[in-house]
């Protein structure tokens, strides 16, 4: 994923495209470059790295000087992170440039044609092409020459253009790719996310598949593709500018934990109404429901777990079978699902690229579909048939933690709604609402309860390999934990059915290999302490995670992590916090850039 910005106003732009780079760098941050109207040239400054080396190369914006421009953060798809492969790119005539979030699916035979028409290549982007199909098709006219080269392209993109012939204007274009334009006072903007506008405008303008804006520093206009204007409403952003800051916190990651009692009740109260789970955004009916014969979960990454979590709470209210599918697996496993199916499609960005193909397959196969998603306006949310948005606020690390923790309470609100639809006795379901009330204040017990966290991750930091293991609602905690401490501290981490331990990974149980045992569900704890029994017979040193108050855990481990009594079924939400914060102090250990890790981006919306 990468992440674009647009400025044109009466203050010198490129310090206001850095900015806004600032807080787009988690969507990618390899490469990263503005380009500013210089009177009636171009002039673009582009490096490899971070923001900050850009901020450095073009002194803080100065040695940009121009009203209009663009900048790009990146994460590398075609060609290597290399300033010749940064944006943006100039056309050949120099007459315009551009910034693209996208994948241009069918660049190859583009720029077959173009290299045969004579145009010249500077990069391996995918995004070049685009530009020089601009020129080419340029007689006077941007809009139309965009709209004649997107008739073009196929794939996914979100453009940002500026034109020598139109110097004071920048141009958007919105295929598959969230671009959003803030409407200041005159002054005008566009950007890949509203973090990179909220400092400078809270109105704002989301951007439809297929729309094209013209922003001048005194003017807004939004077209369709037969060029006719189109009457766009303008939102309101409510929240506060620091929730995209990090608020005296030495990383993203770590305040996002710490915001996780409230963005947990921030997603759960609006929908506990009268001592019902209400979802007005479902209008989801009992016939409707009855005619559901299975659900399916799909999406990627901790998304992906969060499914898995609530698969057990699902199947155990609703007595309906769920399946949970990778997003990248069941896009192309022609799946099993029609229109007595539930698609239940998982994503904190709204733009991961898996998890729309999986959604976009489900649609067409008929299966009624429900997005949970983070980011409002996002693809996903526009895409499925019902959206409920997580109200976690904007998550900036890569690494998702409130986000995780939201998509579960959603899950367990959906599951308790659904058993409620089909006939919940009032006993059962009074207790189940007040155990979802009571978790936001367990969340914070659950950060508070384990202060040797640091000195644990000073232990283990070193290790080459970690176990996470755990059964049934564990496990899929388990799940989450490892990748946790794979992705942000580099540790190799798997996490393991504990009943399967027997039937191979044992062999890899030596002297001290750490074994992270979830022992937090009361029906089968008494397994996972076996299984405790027989990783510590071979060396193992057990790292333990249990109920506070289960004193028969303390002669089976070595050390400890405990979370408060939490209902059975929603005690992945507190159980997966010390996980958690375990993952964030080894990385700290290990000095490894907590909030953007080598390699990763916080949604990848390329295959
Ligand atoms: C990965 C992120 O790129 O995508 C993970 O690093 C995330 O944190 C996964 O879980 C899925 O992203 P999303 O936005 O679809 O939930």
């Amino acid at each position: 994923m990468c992440g674009i910005v647009g400025f044109t106003g009466t203050q010198q732009a490129a310090p206001v495209l850095l900015e806004g780079l600032k807080k787009l760098e988690y969507r990618g941050y390899d490469s990263a470059g503005v380009a500013v109207m210089d009177k009636d040239r171009i002039a673009v400054s582009k490096v490899t790295g971070r923001i900050a080396s850009l901020c450095e190369k073009t002194g803080q914006g100065k040695a940009v000087p121009g009203t209009t421009g663009v900048g790009h953060t990146r994460w590398a798809t075609h060609g290597a992170p290399t300033e010749e492969n940064a944006h943006p790119h100039l056309s050949n005539d120099g007459k315009f440039a551009i910034v693209h979030n996208g994948i241009i699916e069918n660049y190859l035979e583009l720029r077959e044609e173009l290299t045969g028409r004579g145009y010249h290549f500077e990069s391996q982007t995918d995004t070049e092409v685009i530009v020089h199909l601009i020129e080419m098709y340029y007689r006077g006219s941007v809009r139309e020459a965009l709209i004649r080269t997107t008739n073009r392209l196929q794939g996914s993109y979100a453009l940002g253009v500026i034109c020598t012939e139109e110097p004071e204007k920048i141009f958007a274009v919105r295929e598959a790719s969230p671009l959003i334009l803030g409407i200041g006072v005159g002054e005008n903007f566009f950007a890949s996310d509203v973090t990179a506008l909220v400092s400078y405008t809270r109105n704002v303008i989301y951007l439809e598949d297929g729309e094209y804006a013209e922003l001048t520093p005194d003017s807004v206009r939004v077209f369709d593709c037969s060029g006719r204007i189109l009457d766009k409403e303008i939102s309101r952003v409510t929240w506060d500018v620091r929730a995209a800051e990090k608020g005296g916190y030495a990383h993203f990651m770590l305040k996002e934990i710490m915001e996780q009692p409230g963005a947990v009740k921030a997603t759960i109260e609006p929908r506990l109404k009268n001592g019902k789970v209400v979802f007005d955004e479902l209008g989801m009916t009992e016939k409707d429901l009855r005619s559901i014969r299975k659900i399916v979960i799909t999406a990627c990454g901790s998304a992906y777990y969060a499914g898995c979590s609530g698969k057990y709470v699902l199947e155990s209210l609703c007595r309906i079978p769920v399946e949970v599918e990778l997003a990248s697996e069941l896009r192309y496993s022609d799946p099993l699902i029609d229109s007595h199916t539930l698609l239940i499609v998982i994503s904190q960005s709204g733009e991961t690229a898996d998890t729309i193909a999986a959604l976009k397959e489900g649609r067409e196969r008929g299966a009624k579909t429900l997005a949970i998603v983070n980011v409002l306006g996002s693809s996903i949310a526009k895409l499925a048939g019902m959206t409920v948005y997580t109200w976690a606020g904007p998550e900036i690390a890569v690494a998702t933690t409130k986000g995780f923790t939201t998509q579960l309470v959603v899950l367990y609100l959906l599951a308790v709604y659904f058993a409620d639809l089909q006939g919940l006795a009032a006993s059962v379901y009074a207790q189940l609402i007040a155990s979802l009330q009571a978790l936001p204040r367990q969340i914070q017990q659950a950060i508070d309860m384990n202060p040797s966290i640091p000195e644990l991750a000073g232990k283990y930091h070193g290790s080459s390999s970690l176990f996470f293991i755990g059964r049934n609602t564990d496990y899929a905690v388990a799940l989450e934990g490892a990748l946790k401490m794979k992705e942000i501290s580099y540790l190799h981490a798997e996490a393991y059915a504990a009943g399967e331990l027997k039937h191979g990974t044992i062999a890899l149980i030596e002297e001290h290999t750490p074994v992270i045992a979830l022992c937090c569900n009361w029906t089968i704890m008494e397994k996972t302490m076996n299984n405790i029994v027989e990783v510590k017979a071979r060396g193992a040193e057990v790292l333990a995670l249990s109920f506070r108050g289960n004193q028969k855990i303390l002669s089976a481990a070595d050390d400890f992590l405990f979370i408060p009594d939490t209902d059975p079924l929603f005690s992945a939400v507190t159980e997966i916090i010390p996980l958690q914060l375990l993952a964030y102090y080894t990385a700290l250990e290990n000095g490894c850039d907590i909030d953007k890790p080598k390699n990763l981006a916080k949604s990848v919306t390329v295959e």
